[in-house]
């Protein structure tokens, strides 16, 4: 991959809770046009990765650019460049569907976006909510808010956090199509997920972290030439083999 064209770059990142390691020097690139897939058992770090992309958590070492910016020292830059949908996102109660979008659109000084703003949620089967307060949004609502929120100012870079989790069939295939469509445009897009079924068909790379650390990297064609599990293994195959305890370390 040319690094050149990376939007999204982590260099050695490193977090850690106390003592815990909970991400050890973590290197990967994103760029635009790519689908890159972050999977990992529980506890691997994906969350803590995509907090320290968002500058909600600060690295305890390494470096994180977002379209050129370092997240660290030119945090608002890189902002404008990132949306992100959180594992479990919590809309403000007392504003209404359509009141998050337009703060989201002016707090990135994209208003003009609005326009945008029907045929959005009329994609995630939110129109009809519109005027509905986030407060009595159902679960599968709250995380489709947030998707919507992450596409209405037009970001070059999507971080979305397990975001199929609670939504239904035909919003999936709705929210897999947008990102699909982000990713036509040029746009960076990093999902962590555990439907590797959809990681498969989705993500045009993957990142694999057990325990803190990348235990492998690549399309499916790479995992499938290094693994050599046969030409019928999955990609849920080969997470269970690199991420089954004693595994061989990183690569
Ligand atoms: N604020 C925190 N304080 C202490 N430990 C933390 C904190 N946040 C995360 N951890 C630990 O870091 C490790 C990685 O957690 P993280 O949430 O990144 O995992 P994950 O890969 O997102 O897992 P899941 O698939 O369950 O969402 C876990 O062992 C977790 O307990
Ligand atoms: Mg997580």
């Amino acid at each position: 991959m040319d690094s050149s064209s990376s939007l999204l770059r982590l260099d050695g990142l490193t977090k850690c809770f106390g003592k815990f390691v909970a991400v050890h020097d973590l290197s990967f690139a994103v760029s635009g046009g790519e689908i890159v897939g972050l999977l990992g058992p529980n506890g691997a770090g994906k969350t803590t990765t995509i907090r320290c992309i968002t500058s909600i958590l600060q690295p305890s070492a390494g470096r994180i650019l977002i379209g050129g910016h370092d997240i660290v020292t030119q945090t608002e830059a890189a902002k404008r460049e990132l949306a992100y949908v959180p594992e479990v996102p919590s809309p403000y109660d007392m504003l209404t569907v359509m009141e998050h979008l337009r703060f989201v659109a002016a707090a990135y000084d994209r208003e003009d976006e609005m326009a945008r703003a029907e045929e959005i949620l009329r994609r995630l089967d939110l129109w009809e909510k519109r005027h509905e307060l986030g407060l009595n949004l159902s679960k599968g609502m709250k995380q489709k808010l947030a998707c919507a929120c992450a596409f209405i100012h037009c970001p070059r870079i999507y971080c979305f956090d397990e975001p199929l989790i609670g939504i239904d069939p035909k919003g999936a295939r709705e929210l897999k199509d947008m990102l699909a469509e982000r990713r036509a445009a040029g746009d960076a897009v990093l999902v962590s997920t555990h439907m590797l079924d959809t990681a498969e068909r989705l993500c045009d790379r993957v990142i694999i972290m057990h325990r803190g650390e990348v235990v492998a990297q690549g399309t499916m064609e790479e995992l499938h030439a290094r693994l050599a599990m046969g030409t019928g293994a999955t990609l849920e195959d080969m997470f269970l083999r690199l991420t089954e305890e004693g595994a061989a370390g990183p690569t």
